[in-house]
Order: C-alpha cells, then structure tokens, then sequence
C-alpha cells in the first residue's frame, strides 16, 4: 500500500508538472487523481483488502496522501492563474511602437506663411489687426464714404451701426499708419469676413494686406515688389501685367495678373480662355487715406495691395473648388 501511495504521488507530480500553466489540462488530471472514481479512490476501496492490524496505518496513509495531492493541485491551480494574470499584464518590449499621427500646418496657413516670408526678406515687417473693425477703420478712413456700394448690407457683417466683421484686412493699414510715422513696410495677414457663401465664396476667407510709405516711393516699386513676389511665389517663368483698375483708398490703382498657371496661358477653362488670372489689387495710397493719419501728402507717398489668401493657394496648388479648404477631410489635408 505504501508502495502504490508513493507512486501514486510521483505520477501525480509528474503530470502536473508536464502541463504548465494549462488549466483545463489541470483541472481534468484533479478529477483523475481525486474525483470520486479517481486513482486516490480505488485505494481507498482496497483498504477493505488490507489486514485488519495494518489498516489503521493503511488509512492514514491513504488520508496523508490526499492531503498531499489536493495541495498539489491547488499548487498548481493557483500558479497557473498567476502566470495567466501576468502574460496579460507583462509588456513586450519588442512590440514596435504605434506611430503617432503628425499634424501639419494647414494649406492655408503655409499659403499665408510663404507669402509673409517672401515679403518680409523684402523688408516688411509682419503685423496683424482685429477681425472685430470700427466702421471708420474698415470704411472711413479708406476714402469708402456711407453710401459707398462696398458698403451695402449684403457684404458686410455689421455687429452694431459702428462695428463691423473685417470685409478685408485694409484698415490694418490705417491703424499702422496713424500709429508709426513714415518710413512703414508692412505686410498683414488675416481672417476677413463677407455674407456671400457660393462655390468660390465662403463667409470667412483670409487676405493679406502689404503697405509701403515713404519719402518718394513710386509706382516703380510697387511694379518691382509685387513682380519680385509673384516670380517668388509662382516661378520666375510665370507672366504678369498690372491692369488699371478703381480702388476707393488708392490712386491709381491696378490689378494684377498672372498668366494661367493651368494652361500657361493658352486659354481654358480656369481662366475662361483669356490666358489670365487675377490675383491681387494694389495701388498708390489716395492722398485721402493720408489725411485721415495726418500724413502730409507733399511729402510722401506710397503704395498699398491686398490679396485673397485662398485664391494664391487654389492656383499654387491647382485646386478648382475653395470650400476643400473648409471641409477639413484630413485625406485632402495631408496631401500638402
Ligand atoms: N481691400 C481690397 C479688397 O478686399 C484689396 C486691395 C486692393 C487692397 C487694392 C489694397 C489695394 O491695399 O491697394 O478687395
């Protein structure tokens, strides 16, 4: 008897050992060696065989044994959970790291930022106004009287009879003028806002406004600024001519072209076969925009322009619909 207990054990050990961290392997070889019709079992049943003088020493024994194997098992049992409990908890160093999504600039930003470059290497400096104007900064003080067109309700957004959403990033020249005295070089992005909402129009939309005063400055500089820009920005091949044209704020004023940079200016859709395209106004600064800042136009004179920041984009990246840039589908987004 002692002989078949001790093999007992020894098989018993033996298994559970073979099968690691396998509960359900574990748990079928408990029922084998303890359950009810279990190998412990049917030694128990042979202790009616044993001599009646050895029996009680049998019975202990067998009573030894089964407090042994129990503990094997539960041994067992209870290190295969821990182990279970730790490969889902352990890292694996080796697991390549999950690649974080980079974010990139906007379109439109890296547009207004190129066009800030350019002309700051030209020696304007960049400056910026509020989006919230006073009526007299975004009309008045830019020779745009009360019963100017541009003024009509359907363009602008008034906030209050004196306040209005920017219609255009202009004023930003009158608030620097009546700040600084001549010489000024400045270039001023930002958010402009008119209630107009089509396939080339969205309610807001960003400019940028440039301005140069000084003691003699002609319209020679603005031809060689604004053609040294627009070789920067769209190549050095690229055509440009200067149009006349009406502002209220400049005199005289001109619109300039390119020539199309879809079909080079052999006429097509894009530039509805003319070959051109607009793409900024500009002017000399009217000496009456001086009197409201109290310039002398005797003594300087300057020139001013303005561009629609999404229109430079949409030609620098040959893009035919404006509102891609407001949708925000990163898989347009992250092509640039
Ligand atoms: N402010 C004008 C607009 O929104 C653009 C413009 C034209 C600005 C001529 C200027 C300029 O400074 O001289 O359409």
């Amino acid at each position: 008897m002692k002989q078949a207990v001790q093999n007992l054990l020894d098989t018993a050990s033996n298994e559970v050992s073979g099968l690691g961290d396998d509960q359900k392997a574990l748990d079928q070889a408990r029922v084998k060696f303890l359950g009810r019709k279990g190998e412990l079992a049917q030694l128990f049943k042979e202790l009616g065989k044993v001599p009646e003088q050895e029996r009680r020493e049998a019975g202990r024994i067998l009573n030894e044994a089964k407090a042994k194997l129990e503990a094997i098992f539960s041994d067992a049992l209870e290190n295969s959970r821990r182990l279970a409990a730790g490969k889902r908890e352990s890292i694996d160093v080796t697991v390549p790291g999950r690649k974080p999504q980079q974010g990139r600039l906007h379109p439109i930003t890296q547009v207004a930022l190129e066009i800030t470059r350019i002309f700051n290497w030209l020696g304007f400096e960049t400056v910026e106004g509020p989006e919230i104007e006073l009526d007299y900064y975004n009309f008045e003080a830019l020779n745009i009287p009360k019963d100017h067109p541009a003024r009509e309700m359907q363009d602008t957004f008034y906030i209050s009879e004196d306040v209005v959403l920017r219609t255009h990033t202009s004023p930003i020249q009158v608030r620097t003028m009546e700040k600084r005295r001549p010489p000024i070089r400045i270039i001023a992005p930002g958010r402009t806002y008119r209630c107009d909402s089509d396939v080339t129009h969205t309610p807001m939309f960003h400019q940028v406004e440039g301005l140069m005063v000084g003691k003699g400055v002609c319209f020679g500089d603005l031809k060689g600024i604004l053609t040294t820009f627009v070789h920067q920005m769209f190549g050095h091949d690229v055509g440009l001519r200067f149009r006349p044209s009406f502002f209220p704020f400049t005199e005289p004023s001109a619109e300039v072209d390119i020539q199309c940079v879809m079909c080079r200016g052999q006429g097509c859709r894009v530039c509805s076969q003319t070959g051109w395209l607009e793409i900024l106004g500009s002017g000399m600064v009217d000496p009456e925009v001086y009197k409201y800042v109290g310039y002398d136009p005797e003594e300087v004179t300057g020139f001013a322009f303005g561009m629609g920041i999404e229109r430079i984009a949409m030609l620098k990246f040959g893009i035919d619909d404006l509102r891609l840039f407001f949708e925000n589908d990163l898989r347009f987004l992250n092509q640039f």
